[in-house]
């Protein structure tokens, strides 16, 4: 079975680290390097969170790369509210030993997406795209040889989750992400419209808890952690887990449903910075640039990642 090559770029953040165990833990993927930016905690924090978390999977072979550590074009904003002061609250691990790459992150990307054969790597962007973007514009060269970007961030419908109208990843660089969304390359977007609808309630926590091991009780205790700002904001049953669905897209995209369409991002306004205002109706002669995912089945999903949970 040919793997499918992937670059997963994050700011860990417990939803990321759930995202990149599943990652390590499918076959069907090949974790190229994992590249970190700054956003749920600063850089030096989410490089080090990246870390902590392939070291729990017992994989200290994958190399992990410090990357931007602000905006493009604005000062960087923060969620240690959500995610705690050390991004990984919830329990506490010991601290890497493994080294961060001494390459820079961006250089990492565009070297890799240089010398890799055409359309055969994946970006997988679970943050703030300050990384893709500046790799980007330093290199427009590599954007037709990425195969795919499969991101998490924006919401329409769902509205906001950091401003009335800006989910978090978009808002922190709507710079960055106009760029990424602007680049021609194929995207598929996981929004708040669909990370909504995959909680994870007591008996999923209680799921993860009992796996034999380490890593389940760990991601429990992540999850218990995490779930309590949007139980107090939205009144919801459980932690929103965002990142992960871009992980299972690429392993069961059948679990998923979206519409192609157009989606631009907001940068102008103060009011509605970091808005990706989908054209879900079609209502504009703008070219569709994104597939925006709406709908998954759950319980298949918190399923699937049981299953590869267990695995490590
Ligand atoms: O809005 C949710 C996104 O912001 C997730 O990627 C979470 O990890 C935070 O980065
Ligand atoms: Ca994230």
């Amino acid at each position: 079975m040919a793997r499918r090559q992937i670059i997963i770029d994050t700011d860990p953040g417990q939803d990321d680290a759930v995202a990149i165990l599943l990652a390590l833990a499918s076959p069907e993927l090949e974790v190229l390097g994992i590249t970190c930016v700054a956003g749920n905690v600063p850089l030096e924090l989410t490089a080090k969170n990246a870390r902590i978390v392939c070291e729990l999977a017992g994989r200290t072979d994958i190399r992990v790369f410090a990357g931007c550590e602000k905006p493009i074009a604005r000062k960087l904003v923060t969620a240690e509210h959500v995610h705690g002061k050390t991004g990984l609250d919830g329990i506490t691990l010991p601290d890497p030993t493994m080294p961060v790459q001494d390459q820079h992150a961006v250089d990492f990307i565009i070297e890799t997406l240089r010398s890799e054969p055409e359309g055969s790597v994946t970006l997988v962007p679970i943050g703030p795209l300050t990384n893709i973007a500046t790799a980007l514009e330093r290199a427009p060269d590599i954007a037709p040889r990425v195969a795919e970007i499969v991101l998490m961030g924006g919401a329409y419908f769902e509205v906001g989750n950091i401003t009335p109208t800006a989910e978090f990843n978009i808002y922190v660089d709507p710079e960055a992400a106009k760029i990424v969304y602007g680049a021609g390359i194929p995207l598929v977007m996981m929004p708040l419209d669909v990370t909504h609808k995959a909680l994870t309630t007591r008996e999923r926590v209680e799921a993860f808890r009992a796996l034999p091991g380490k890593v389940g009780p760990a991601v429990a205790s992540w999850t218990e952690f995490f779930e309590r700002f949007d139980k107090e904001k939205y009144g919801s049953l459980g932690a929103p887990l965002h990142d992960p669905l871009t992980i299972a897209w690429l392993l069961r995209p059948d679990l998923f449903a979206g519409r192609h369409i157009n989606v631009e991002i907001e940068t102008g306004s103060d009011l509605t910075l970091g808005m990706t205002v989908a054209d879900w109706w079609r209502v504009t002669d703008r070219a569709a640039n994104a597939t925006f995912v709406k709908d998954l089945d759950a319980d298949a999903f918190f399923a699937l990642l049981t299953e590869r949970l267990a695995r490590l």
